[in-house]
């Protein structure tokens, strides 16, 4: 198994290129399968998680084509891909594909849009809490469906078609925004969803839906109206920059110091988050094509802060900031409000010499002199990048194990970070 060694103290300056995001070239991926023509999307990020979806799609008959390298073409440009579900051959998504990766649960609400029957496996809790799925229960059958669970799989059908209807989710979620979004617009008449997240990726998917004929009204806020079509066409999108290795980086630059342009960041995909890290003494400003970030000597502020749906701080950046906030003159108190298991990095920060007190849902960080290097695990995607961030602050060498978490969302890492002067490399084995 690879592992990630870095050796830290070392300032960042340069540019990072920030790929496009994990979060909404999944969706936008799955959202293939709701035409017979092609969808074509650019800015896809080169990940682990793209590459098992390309597979899971092939089983369910959508070519997947990566488009070859065109003249001017840098290595930090996205990938385009061209996905044609021209015919739907199984409607089936088996429990080995789907437990390998939860997004894959999402081709639940298209099979059944389009074909009118789906089975597919049951997700299952993962590493970060239970997460579990009533919420899409609830929206599809809100729209008609018949579902049913048996030996770990959801049956889910509607042999004539789905029926809009008011789709009032209970929490917000993502995925089930998602998939609502995904039934509604093949089903007949209106669809009102209310209660709707309004992540970016959410909005990337319903813009992209737009593009392929969908008709969408309220596209940003929590009340979505959908009046079904008959059918979906073919499209060009780009997925919109991932404000997720954004966030992540930026926080890498206050962490060791230096200057960095984050290449085609944008504010408005983080605002409240960045508005926090100037808070703590982060210089951060908008350009026309990305983001500088600076933090040059002076120590960080303390801040206090909980995890919320967007526009609030995303829970994706929480492990994040409880890394950078060891450097902090003070104690910075995080509350986890989303998922109820997504700490596991307390543990792997406190080898490398933070303080952290974990009561229930909420992190007390107290910032160090100097943290130094150990060897730790990654547990999950986002857990490991905050190791990555430690890491580089940090004394000495820092060897990460099961970094397979940080290939699922991190494009190129190492190669990003040594550019900008990090002393980082993979050891493969
Ligand atoms: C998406 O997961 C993201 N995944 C997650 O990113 C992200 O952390 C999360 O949204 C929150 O922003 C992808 O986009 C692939 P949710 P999702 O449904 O959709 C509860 C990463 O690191 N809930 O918005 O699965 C749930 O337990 C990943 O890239 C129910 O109770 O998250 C949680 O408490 C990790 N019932 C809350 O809602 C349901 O049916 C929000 O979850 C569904 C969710």
């Amino acid at each position: 198994m690879d592992r990630i060694r870095i050796v830290g103290g070392e300032r960042l300056n340069g540019i990072i290129p920030i790929s496009g995001a994990k979060n909404a070239a999944l969706p936008l991926m799955i959202a293939s399968l709701l035409t017979e023509e092609t969808l074509t999307l650019h800015n896809v990020p080169r990940l682990a998680d793209v590459t098992l979806l390309s597979r899971i799609l092939g089983n369910h008959g959508i070519d997947v084509t990566v488009v070859g390298k065109k003249a001017g073409q840098r290595k930090s440009d996205g990938q385009t891909f061209k996905l044609t579900a021209a015919q739907i051959v199984d409607t089936t998504a088996p429990y080995d594909m789907v437990a390998r990766m939860r997004a894959s649960f999402w081709v639940l609400a298209p099979l059944l849009a389009r074909c009118g029957v789906a089975k597919v496996s049951l997700p299952g809790g993962c590493a970060i809490g239970t997460r579990p799925v009533d919420l899409h229960f609830d929206a599809l059958k809100a729209l008609g469906a018949t579902i049913d669970l048996e030996g770990g799989y959801v049956l889910a059908s509607a042999p004539k078609g789905l029926s809009g209807a008011r789709v009032e989710l209970a929490k917000v979620s993502v995925g089930a925004t998602h998939n609502a979004l995904m039934a509604a617009v093949l089903a007949r008449g209106e669809t009102l969803i209310a209660n709707a997240a309004r992540e970016p990726e959410v909005m990337d998917l319903a813009n992209c839906l737009s593009e392929m004929g969908a008709k969408i009204e309220g596209i940003g806020t929590a009340t979505l109206q959908v009046q079904g079509v008959d059918a979906l066409h073919a499209a060009e999108h780009a997925v919109l920059p991932d404000r997720i290795e954004t966030g992540t980086y930026a926080m890498a630059v206050a962490m060791t110091g230096g200057e960095v342009f984050l290449e085609g960041a944008r504010f408005d995909l983080l605002e409240e988050a960045l508005v926090l890290l100037r808070k703590a003494g982060v210089e951060i400003e908008e350009t026309p094509t990305g983001l500088r970030v600076a933090r040059n000597g002076g120590g960080l502020e303390p801040v206090t802060v909980e995890t919320q749906p967007f526009p609030g701080f995303p829970t994706d950046l929480q492990a994040q900031l409880i890394a950078l906030m060891c450097k902090a003159c003070g104690t910075s108190t995080i509350r986890e409000t989303i998922f109820e298991n997504r700490f596991m990095h307390v543990q792997e920060l406190a080898r490398l010499g933070a303080r952290i007190d974990l009561k229930g849902d909420t992190a007390f960080v107290t910032g160090v002199e100097g943290l130094t290097g150990a060897q730790v695990m990654a547990t999950d995607l986002r857990a490991s990048v905050s190791l990555v961030i430690a890491g580089l602050a940090a004394q000495g060498e820092t060897l990460i194990g099961r970094v397979y978490h940080l290939d699922r969302g991190f494009e190129r890492i190492e190669d990003k970070l040594r550019r900008c002067g990090a002393q980082i490399d993979r050891l493969s084995s």
